[in-house]
């Protein structure tokens, strides 16, 4: 270990370690653009001097060892003067797009251009013109005027993605980003360089002059992409009402988590957001003369819990079959078996798509299951063979199916539904299943409610609604109680917390924010739903 000193404070750092290392454990922040502590160290902003006693000129934090006994300034008028004099060198030639950058409030050239003070301009000749917004692939636009060669983007293709697409073209003033020949930025990981871009010059295609940085509020989530659970926050806009046609949920941003993601996430995932806002239930919907109209809550709800009981008392609860989702939470799960299973007695329920292809893998982060909570699903115990209940309710034998989310589109699946008897469809968006329904519960989407998901390794890890649900949409544990209370059942749950502590035996506070890791868990395992007390009981009045 090694004990240097920073700005007064006094710090202990492993061996080997570099000065900005060393600074980040005292929460001293120290202006970069070239230093990303996800790559290899390039060394060439010269962004972050600072002042280390001894030693004649400023070194860079990001490259310096610490020493034992080392006394280091990140603030002295030395550091400052140096940070103004390469701020001003990387203002030359650059354009001031500031009004029509979308980078513009949160670019680390505005940010320390005001931390430093460099209000005039010496810089009386033509600045060098280079190409400005074009597209280098399906998500990317590049903006060469714009670009401070911090080389973050080349890196990141080369170590990160080891797709290679990026270079550094010509010399001097005349350098630029540009793709190596004969590629585009298609990589399944392209969106991360619009993250660690730390200027405006390269862009997101889907977000750009979508919504200025200042309109947009964010919350912690986990992508529901597939298994992996990479931890992401999510970038909304409640300034501008949905009605007016603004999309409420602007962009997803990867955060960072040390096991599951790192700094990165997926295309897939960062892109695939669509259906938060698109072919959404706004309502519920009965099937009224062949064609699903609106319906009042209280109507759904009477009709589904009617027809649920209706099967149950006059053939039993093998009469109904359930087909839950891996893309619901774990809070959700535990209270679908809860109201179908223990309150119920129903046996045949089922969550897997038996249809459902595999989707692209690799070694990194993405996972060929598309589903963020099949883990948890398992761990809960849900294991009833889909097809078989499909096939039970086309004989005949199950008389009511009631289907969570899952598009069921195989023709395998689309015929056997096509003659099952009544279908209810508990989901957020439209598809072939939910076209087939007599019943529409207009759920809502991850994005719209608190949960947990376990990824693929056994991680629960929490997410946050970031927004309202869509119109008369509901979140999905209101719908449960609401169809539970209808045939029964007096559950009292206030919202997901009540659930994940029934279940998982603590609050969300007491979680760990690196997520709960179900293998650490006293008895290795999860208590199965049907163990646990039965809800909280409501009080006498
Ligand atoms: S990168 Fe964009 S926001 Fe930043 S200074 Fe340049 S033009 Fe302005
Ligand atoms: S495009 Fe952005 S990340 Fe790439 S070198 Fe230029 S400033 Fe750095
Ligand atoms: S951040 Fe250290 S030289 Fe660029």
């Amino acid at each position: 270990m090694a004990t240097l000193e920073i700005d007064g404070q006094e710090v202990q750092v492993e061996d080997g370690s570099t000065i900005i290392e060393a600074t980040e454990k005292l929460g001293i922040y120290v202006p970069r653009y070239c230093y990303h502590p996800g790559m290899s160290i390039a060394g060439s902003c010269r962004m972050c001097m600072v002042e280390v006693e001894n030693i004649p000129k400023l070194a860079i934090a990001c490259y310096t060892p610490v020493n034992d006994g080392m006394k280091v300034s990140t603030s002295s008028e030395k550091v400052l003067k140096g940070r103004r004099d390469m701020l001003e060198f990387l203002l030359h030639n650059h354009p001031l797009d500031c009004p029509v950058c979308d980078q513009s409030g949160e670019c680390d050239l505005q940010n320390f251009y005001m931390e430093h003070g460099r209000y005039q301009s010496r810089f009386l000749e033509n600045k060098v013109k280079k190409r400005k917004a074009f597209p280098i692939g399906p998500h990317v636009v590049l903006d060469q005027e714009r670009c401070i060669l911090c080389t973050r983007c080349t890196r990141f293709t080369d170590e990160v993605s080891e797709t290679h697409e990026l270079g550094v073209f010509n010399r001097g003033d005349r350098s630029v980003i540009d793709l190596n020949p004969g590629k585009t930025l298609d990589n399944p990981y392209s969106g991360n360089v619009i993250d660690i871009c730390p200027v405006g010059a390269l862009t997101e295609r889907e977000f750009r002059f979508q919504c200025r940085v200042w309109y947009l509020s964010s919350e912690e989530s986990i992508c529901p992409g597939c298994s992996n659970g990479c931890n992401i926050s999510i970038h909304y806009n409640q300034r501008r009402a949905y009605k007016a046609g603004g999309r409420r949920l602007q962009r997803l941003k990867p955060r960072y988590h040390p096991q599951v993601n790192t700094w990165w996430m997926c295309d897939e995932g960062r892109f695939g957001y669509g259906f938060v806002d698109r072919h959404r239930f706004e309502f519920p919907m009965l099937r009224l003369q062949d064609e699903l109209q609106y319906a009042e809550w209280e109507e759904a709800l009477d009709k589904a819990a009617g027809v649920l009981k209706q099967a149950i008392d006059e053939h039993g609860p093998e009469s109904v079959g359930v087909i839950a989702s891996p893309r619901l939470s774990n809070e959700e799960l535990y209270l679908t078996k809860k109201v179908f299973g223990q309150g119920l007695g129903i046996e045949n329920i089922g969550f897997k798509n038996p249809w459902e292809k595999e989707g692209f893998c690799d070694d990194y982060l993405i996972k060929a299951d598309k589903n963020p909570n099949t883990r948890g699903a398992e761990e809960m115990g849900f294991k009833g063979d889909v097809k078989q209940i499909l096939e039970k309710a086309a004989s005949g034998d199950i008389k009511v199916l009631y289907v969570f989310l899952h598009d069921l589109a195989s023709e395998e699946a689309r015929k056997l539904l096509d003659q099952a008897g009544t279908l209810i469809f508990h989901g957020s968006n439209r598809n072939s299943t939910s076209q087939r329904a007599q019943v529409v519960l207009a759920s809502s989407v991850w994005a719209e409610k608190d949960g947990t998901f376990t990824n693929f390794e056994g991680r629960v890890q929490r997410f946050k609604a970031a927004l309202q649900p869509l119109d008369e949409s509901r979140r999905d544990i209101e719908i449960l109680l609401d169809l539970a209370a209808r045939m029964g059942q007096q559950l009292v749950y206030n919202n997901a917390g009540d659930l994940f502590m029934e279940w998982f035996g603590m609050t969300y506070e007491e979680m760990n924010p690196r997520g709960e890791n179900i293998e650490n868990r006293d008895g290795g395992s999860m208590p199965p739903p049907s163990g646990g007390s039965a809800g909280q009981q409501p009080s006498a009045n």
